[in-house]
């Protein structure tokens, strides 16, 4: 389908160039007619008839064709993507996953971030996936979320570390017994980055992070490779990062260990171009996984300020642009970054190219924007230098304000206690008489004798004093004067009647 979409691009492109290409040869042909009788014209150069009128108009007054109205340059831009597209279908590479379902896909580090995201999308595609991580219980999450999103149970966890080469190798066995299949394809995609400038990383660090993000990548391609090529067919992804077709500030320990990875994969390349078994290098931007939250943590000032307004991609859609990618049989992945595919148009040297003749008309303007970045990245690094200078030139003065500050406040704390101390010492003087009074406010009476027993109940309470009930409830009141509810009521109330029996 997508060849004949090739061919029918290619024809239009051609019609279009064409009819150009006719005009700019006619006023060649006319000093022909002043040579030798060799070369005298042909009866059928004779001049033709005037074309006879049609519907009142003559033939040249007819409209132009439509692909004569396309401009040349856009002339051009269609031949050279007509190019392209024959260039993309019948020699570029080989596409790694039969768009069959049910082959078997293990990924090293799988269980979180890009290594899930592929896993799901694997896996919704109707494959098999192995996941090899360290941590059992972040395995069996992910799996449990896998399958209950396809509601399959085609992916399975298995535990293994890429730092030890037997670990790994059994991981790649116990993977391909469990789901009782060889392994078609295996991703390389654990790794972590502990971004630090050059100086401030210790000596440990740059060792663990080739350890891990390289021989990690060498021990997982050994482990795999010998099934792969006894069947003669299978894919190996090497995934490297952004960071192995430039290098800036903060990187000194982990980029390194991205460029051997690309390294590798361009010579695992080249070894294997006798097999059927491919090799495909992803180079994935910045992404919000747990490992990049964890990076970002520890992450240099100046390696922020000059990622900043860079875009941090979903896993998920990163996954989807590299199963794109590798399904079309590209070698170099830039996985749906346009920053990052400029790059390796542009950093690709003798490796494949995906986009040839696109990257021939692209490349001197990817020079003039990749010679923009730099400067740019360079200007930030000297921005951040100079702010450190003035933290630098600034800090006696407030070193000298921040101790006197602290004087002060020792001093005060330091009286403070003195004075409670003495206080509180048994040397210290009485009161004088009326002090507490003074400072507590005035002296209160003492309750009554019993009042106090009498509210709480243990001794029967003391007769009030004489008239304390009148104080309280008012004065009683006056008898009624005799006669006086007869005179409002009415008549005397009569005797009640004997009840019924
Ligand atoms: N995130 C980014 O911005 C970014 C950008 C460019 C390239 N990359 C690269 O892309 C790959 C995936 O990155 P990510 O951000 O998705 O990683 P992540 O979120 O940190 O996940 C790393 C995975 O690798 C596993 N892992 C770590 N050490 C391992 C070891 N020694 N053996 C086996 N498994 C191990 C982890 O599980 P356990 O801890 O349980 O083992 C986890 O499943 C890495 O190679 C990274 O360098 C990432």
């Amino acid at each position: 389908m997508r060849n004949v979409a090739v061919l029918a691009l290619c024809a239009i492109a051609a019609a279009a160039a064409e009819p150009a290409t006719a005009a700019r040869k006619k006023p060649a042909a006319a000093p022909a007619k002043q040579t030798s009788p060799a070369t005298a014209p042909k009866p059928a150069d004779k001049p033709k008839e005037a074309p006879k009128k049609r519907w009142g108009k003559s033939k040249e007054e007819a409209p132009k064709p439509w692909y004569e109205s396309i401009p040349q340059w856009a002339q051009v831009i269609l031949a050279v993507l007509a190019a392209e597209f024959l260039y993309c279908s019948f020699i570029g590479g080989r596409s790694w996953l039969p768009k069959s379902k049910g082959c078997h896909v293990i990924i090293t580090g799988g269980s979180e971030g890009l290594g899930k995201a592929l896993a799901h999308k694997l896996v919704a595609r109707g494959h098999f996936v192995s996941l090899i991580a360290r941590t059992r219980s972040k395995l069996d999450a992910a799996v449990l979320e896998i399958n209950e999103a396809s509601k399959t149970k085609k992916c399975i966890g298995v535990v293994g570390d890429v730092t030890s080469s037997s670990s790994i190798e059994s991981a790649l066995q116990a993977a391909e017994r469990a789901q009782k299949l060889p392994a078609d394809a295996v991703v390389c995609n654990a790794g972590s980055a502990q971004p630090k400038l050059f100086l401030e990383t210790e000596g440990d660090t740059f060792k663990r992070q080739m350890d891990l993000n390289y021989m990690g990548v060498v021990r997982t391609v050994r482990a795999a490779l010998p099934g792969l090529l006894e069947r003669d067919s299978g894919a190996l992804v090497l995934v490297s990062s952004g960071l192995a077709l430039t290098g800036y500030a903060g990187y000194a320990a982990y980029a390194p260990t991205k460029w051997a990875v690309r390294g590798l994969a361009e010579v695992l390349r080249s070894e294997l171009a006798a097999t059927r078994v491919s090799v495909h290098l992803a180079l994935p931007p910045g992404m919000a996984t747990p490992g990049f939250d964890k990076e970002n943590a520890e992450k240099p000032r100046v390696t922020r300020a000059i990622e900043a307004g860079e875009p941090t991609h979903q896993p998920e859609s990163v996954a989807a642009a590299l199963l794109s990618s590798l399904q079309r049989g590209h070698y170099a992945c830039a996985c749906g970054d346009f920053g990052l595919g400029l790059l390796v148009r542009a950093g690709s040297g003798l490796a494949p190219r995906t986009t040839f003749w696109r990257d021939l008309v692209l490349l001197p303007f990817i020079a003039i924007i990749g010679a923009f970045y730099r400067r740019m990245w360079d200007f930030t690094v000297r921005r951040d230098a100079s702010r450190e200078d003035a933290v630098e030139k600034e800090y006696p003065v407030l070193n000298e304000a921040l101790k006197s500050t602290e004087a002060t406040f020792n001093d005060a704390l330091q009286a403070a206690d003195d004075t409670l101390k003495r206080l509180t010492s048994d040397e210290a003087p009485a009161p004088a008489p009326g002090m507490m009074e003074r400072l507590l406010g005035k002296k209160e009476e003492p309750p009554a004798p019993g009042l106090l027993d009498s509210i709480m109940g243990e001794a029967p309470a003391p007769a009030p004093a004489p008239g304390l009930k009148e104080r309280v409830f008012g004065a009683p009141a006056p008898a009624p004067a005799p006669g006086l509810l007869d005179s409002i009521i009415g008549d005397a109330a009569p005797a009640p009647a004997p009840a019924k029996k």
